[in-house]
């Protein structure tokens, strides 16, 4: 009788336990995940992806109140305000206005501002799987984001890591580089002149693991060039200007950034209220 009972809780409880492995996905090596021919991963890896995504999306943060002021915590991160979705500039009066610009007012940007440029440049738009205004082959991204901060209202100067996940910036370092960085850029005066510059790095080893050497002489200036022109248009549809520079010293940048060995600097995109 004991036998018989013990045999009956058994079999309830592999059923249970059977309809729960199921309904997380991870049984048998099968997945529940919603197929994504653009990331072409194995099921386990997009398994890993997908979570990931999941759990920094889950880090992001709400968007912040008008009475909450902007204020860095003691690491020098600010959380910038949420970008705003519904500007009122066509993409196609952006296309045609656009232009590189090279004379800027000497006027400091809004941290609204600042906040829709870098997240035009590599923000997040589907949190769940942590993709981006930017394509990326494989949705490796290997960009990192910098940005020098000259004169934006209530950020202190410095050289700031912008953080996608979190849509948040963080000082590496204080003090205003801008006209250190004009000099590294062959004394182009628009980079001491601007309040701010971006500043693109790649991290090579990121996309070359998976897609060789195709991805690190073509996937790496593909998507740089996609995620620039996005700062372009967003910099046209807010009245701001920018203009791509290609033309610096690797070194001095590098060394001015203190980038890690592994990323090299790419782009300089300065942004600022145009001079008439
Ligand atoms: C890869 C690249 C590098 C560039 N580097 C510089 C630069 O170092 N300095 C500069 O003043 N403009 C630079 N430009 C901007 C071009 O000069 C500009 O796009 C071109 O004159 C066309 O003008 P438009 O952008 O207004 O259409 C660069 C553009 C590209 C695409």
């Amino acid at each position: 009788m004991n036998y018989l009972i013990c045999l009956l809780c058994l079999m309830v409880l592999a059923t249970l336990f059977g309809c729960d492995l199921r309904q997380s996905g991870r049984i048998g090596g099968e997945t529940t995940l919603a197929p994504n021919e653009d990331l072409q991963l194995a099921p386990d890896d997009a398994l890993l992806a997908t979570d990931d995504a999941m759990l920094a999306a889950e880090g992001l943060q709400p968007a912040l109140d008008d009475a909450q002021s902007l204020v860095a915590d003691s690491s020098g991160t600010y959380v910038l305000p949420s970008p705003d979705t519904s500007g009122s500039v066509s993409v196609e009066e952006a296309l045609q206005n656009r232009r590189s610009r090279r004379n800027f007012q000497a006027k400091a940007l809004s941290k609204e501002q600042l906040s829709q440029i870098l997240w035009s440049a590599y923000g997040i738009t589907e949190p769940g799987r942590g993709l981006r205004t930017t394509p990326s082959a494989g949705a490796t991204y290997p960009l990192e984001i910098y940005v020098i901060i000259g004169n934006v209202t209530d950020i202190e100067a410095g050289v700031y890591k912008y953080n996608p996940l979190n849509h948040e910036i963080t000082r590496i370092k204080n003090g205003d580089i801008r006209s250190e960085l004009s000099a590294a850029a062959l004394r182009q005066t628009m980079v001491a002149d601007a309040p701010i510059t971006v500043v693109y790095a790649a991290v090579f080893s990121r996309i070359e693991e998976r897609y060789g050497e195709r991805g690190r002489e073509r996937y790496v200036f593909m998507e740089i060039g996609h995620s620039a022109q996005n700062v372009y248009l967003q910099a046209e549809a807010l009245g701001l200007g920018t203009c791509a520079i290609g033309a610096f010293s690797d070194d001095t940048v590098k060394q001015l950034l203190n980038l890690p060995a592994d990323e090299v600097p790419l782009y300089l995109l300065p942004v600022g209220h145009i001079a008439p």
